[in-house]
């Protein structure tokens, strides 16, 4: 049996949440789901967003399913990726047939370094003036890097660009791109770099020139959201939260309290997420039986208010499930 630790959180959370574990329940796993509480709901029951047992729950599971948490998001999922090493921040954006958006051959992975950089929470106030401070370190870029190369070479992908701003912050984003030119001559990969805002541009007006990128934490947050929005937007958008020891999927989105409690939350972003865990548990086939469903029944236009259908959460979970059996 694997431990499957889920953690629904907040807001939203507590809909996508239960609509994916409809459709991984109804498959014959050898999974055992185990609950925990984090957020901003917990911290008002217990006191603290992040319990001890919840993260001691997570250190003894296979892989950690991951809803979303509001206000507390830097207490909870910023602090579980420091404390389970959660290195590597993989998310996919590609484009699914019958979502409205600028282009439709989207298919790029963006890997993120989830540890280091301004999310270290290194902040001071001084006086009436606030410092931040930036870790990168060689170490950091080395595992990073390597990492996107290997998942480039494991999904058969062409290229892999480096996205900083090595002319401004010489010292840090140049590291990081010293490291990437370093460690690209043990692979058979093509390999670029542009600043971090011109690849914004590119990304925006072609993006098929990319195929996996690699940037440092706070980039990667903000490049990901934005080819989360190039392929239709946040309820679409998975991601893998991958260390040496654990791993924990979740949607790329918030809480989002703007839609919260009326059941109309899309759970998309959410059933992705899980099909990357079943790929990272050694469940390939069923992850691409999902994956298949999910984009045939939004190519059917049976979707979420966000992409302009009327189903609520659970329909569509349920949509999917029937496509998965055809
Ligand atoms: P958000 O991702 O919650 O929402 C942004 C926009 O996208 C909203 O209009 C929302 O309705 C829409 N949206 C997001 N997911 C959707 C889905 N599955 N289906 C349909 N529409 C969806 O980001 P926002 O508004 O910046 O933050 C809200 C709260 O979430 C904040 O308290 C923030 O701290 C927290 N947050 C937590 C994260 C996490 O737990 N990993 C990540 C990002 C934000
Ligand atoms: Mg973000």
């Amino acid at each position: 049996m694997k431990k499957i630790v889920v953690i629904p959180g907040d807001g939203i959370g507590k809909e996508v949440v239960p609509a994916t574990l409809k459709i991984l329940q109804s498959f014959d796993l050898p999974f055992e789901y185990v609950y925990a509480e984090a957020g901003d709901e917990c911290l008002e029951r217990y006191g603290t967003p992040l319990p001890e047992e919840t993260l001691e729950l997570c250190k003894e599971s296979s892989a950690i399913l991951f809803g979303a948490v509001g206000e507390t998001a830097a207490d909870v999922i910023v602090r579980l990726r420091q404390e389970l090493d959660l290195f590597a921040n993989v998310r996919p954006a590609k484009s699914i047939k019958g979502v409205k958006c600028l282009y439709d051959n989207v298919d790029l992975i963006v890997v993120r370094e989830n540890t280091e950089c301004l999310y270290k929470g290194y902040e001071f106030e001084v006086g009436e003036d606030a410092i931040a401070i930036r870790v990168i370190t060689r170490r950091g870029c080395e595992r990073i890097v390597r990492f996107a190369f290997e998942l480039a070479k494991r999904e058969n992908r062409k290229r892999v660009t480096a996205l900083h701003k090595a002319n401004v912050l010489k010292k840090t984003c140049g590291l990081f791109k010293k490291v990437f030119y370093e460690m690209a001559k043990g692979y058979d990969l093509e390999v670029n770099d542009y600043y971090i805002d011109a690849g914004c541009l590119y990304l925006v007006t072609k993006p098929w020139i990319f195929d996996v990128i690699v940037t440092t934490n706070l980039f990667g947050d903000i490049v990901s959201d934005l080819t989360a929005g190039l392929v239709g937007g946040l309820g679409l958008a998975p991601s893998a939260n991958i260390g040496e020891r654990y791993a924990l999927f979740e949607p790329v989105h918030g809480s989002a309290p703007d839609i919260a409690g009326k059941g109309i939350a899309n759970p998309t972003a959410t059933i992705l997420s899980a099909c990357m865990m079943l790929k990272h548990l050694g469940y390939g086939d069923l992850a691409e039986k999902i994956e298949k469903a999910v984009e045939k029944v939004i190519s059917e236009g049976k979707t979420t208010p966000d992409l302009g259908g009327n189903l609520k959460t659970m329909e569509f979970a349920e949509e999917v499930l029937k496509a998965c059996d055809p």
